[in-house]
């Protein structure tokens, strides 16, 4: 038995994590510690939440005393940390709270871990990161690899590179167990409709404009949530600690070309004529500091844990719009509230 601690479970990539650990680990218990900020939804988790070896856990991960005594009350033996601020448009808005959970929260956790594992054996802190972290690629021909300099250039992306050297400045001062993985951008079921993909399919279905940032140039490597959490699954089993793994879906698209197969998926399983929606593609003012290139080079992964993407992109592009276009009340639920306010703010009514 193993008792393991997921952070933001509720959010969209933890859901799938946890979702993942609970089915094919009968033997651990995952205990899924999340504050339920905007970004996290127990409904992701419906089918696991009656499951003998889950518990969930409300609280802050920035809370000291909190975060302790979940480490001693429940004999925490490893952390999959994905709890997080995430979305990079919030983070030129509000970057102090970044700066909150993801700097300070993995820290707090980080000294709850230290504190709470006298005996290191079989322990292990499981930092999940991004590739933001690298910054903006401009030559055509450059991936980033694990040892590419760090140069974040956003206050999101700051602020999860500052956590990931908090992570290997304990695995170097203390020892402490860790592993941390550097992904690209994920798309699937359950992802909050504020990031690219659940946005334009929501506004494709209401009739919407499509807010495209700038030239809609930018390039994005894009990875299915499921094959993400597979590759974590290896990495914690797996994985070598103390290193660091990239995880990619060598599968990058200009954000326009991208937004053109959404639209031609979404009308198609809507019934619309062919092009039906392209009229809805808006060019609008560009992100401040809008990284030009993402690419991430995850033939480590491959090479050492054999881990590999298992879905096509259109395959799961298909999959994904049907997901959203079938899960209507799960999307008006998570866009009533809260959500409305930073929608007015960010394009108007
Ligand atoms: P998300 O925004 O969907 O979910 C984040 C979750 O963390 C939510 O459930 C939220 O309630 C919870 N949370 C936020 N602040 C908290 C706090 N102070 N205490 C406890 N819980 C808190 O994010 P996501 O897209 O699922 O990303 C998960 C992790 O993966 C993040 O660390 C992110 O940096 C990383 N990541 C994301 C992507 C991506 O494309 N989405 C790519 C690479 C890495
Ligand atoms: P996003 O999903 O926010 O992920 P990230 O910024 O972490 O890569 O955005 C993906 C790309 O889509 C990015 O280049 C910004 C662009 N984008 C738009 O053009 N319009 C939008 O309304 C959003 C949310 C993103």
């Amino acid at each position: 038995m193993k008792n393991i601690l997921i952070t933001g479970g509720a959010g969209f990539i933890g859901s799938h994590v946890v979702r993942l650990f609970c089915n094919r680990y009968p033997e651990y218990h995952i205990f899924n510690l999340d504050a339920l900020t905007y970004a996290g939804n127990l409904e992701n988790l419906r089918d696991v939440e009656q499951k003998p070896n889950y518990t969930f856990i409300k609280g802050d991960i920035c809370d000291v005393e909190a975060v302790q005594e979940i480490f001693t009350r429940h004999a925490i033996d490893a952390v999959v940390h994905l709890a997080a601020e995430s979305h990079v448009d919030r983070s030129i808005r509000d970057p102090l709270s970044f700066a909150r959970t993801n700097v300070m929260g993995t820290l707090n956790l980080l000294q709850a871990a230290r504190v709470a594992w006298n005996d290191l054996t079989d322990k292990l802190f499981y930092h999940v990161s991004t590739d933001e972290v690298y910054g903006s690629l401009h030559n055509p021909d450059e991936f980033f690899v694990e040892t590419t300099p760090y140069d974040p250039q956003s206050p999101y992306s700051a602020s999860k590179a500052s956590s990931d050297h908090f992570v290997r400045a304990f695995a170097n001062t203390f020892g402490l167990p860790t592993v941390v993985s550097n992904c690209s951008n994920n798309y699937g079921p359950n992802q909050f409709p504020e990031k690219l993909i659940p946005l334009f399919i929501n506004n494709i279905r209401h009739g919407k404009p499509l807010p495209v940032y700038g030239s809609g140039d930018n390039v994005r490597d894009w990875i299915y949530v499921e094959d993400h959490a597979r590759a974590i699954d290896a990495i914690f089993h797996r994985g070598r600690r103390g290193d660091t793994y990239n995880i990619g879906g060598f599968n990058e698209w200009r954000n326009i070309d991208l937004v053109r197969t959404l639209v031609a998926t979404a009308d198609r399983l809507l019934g619309n004529p062919a092009g039906h929606s392209e009229r809805l593609i808006t060019f609008v003012a560009d992100r401040a500091g809008h990284d030009l290139r993402y690419a991430i080079d995850s033939s480590k992964l491959h090479r050492e844990l054999g881990w590999q993407p298992s879905l096509q992109f259109e395959e799961g592009v298909e999959r994904t719009v049907r997901w959203y276009l079938d899960n209507q009340q799960w999307l008006e639920r998570v866009t009533s509230g809260e959500y409305a306010n930073y929608y007015r703010q960010m394009y108007g009514d």
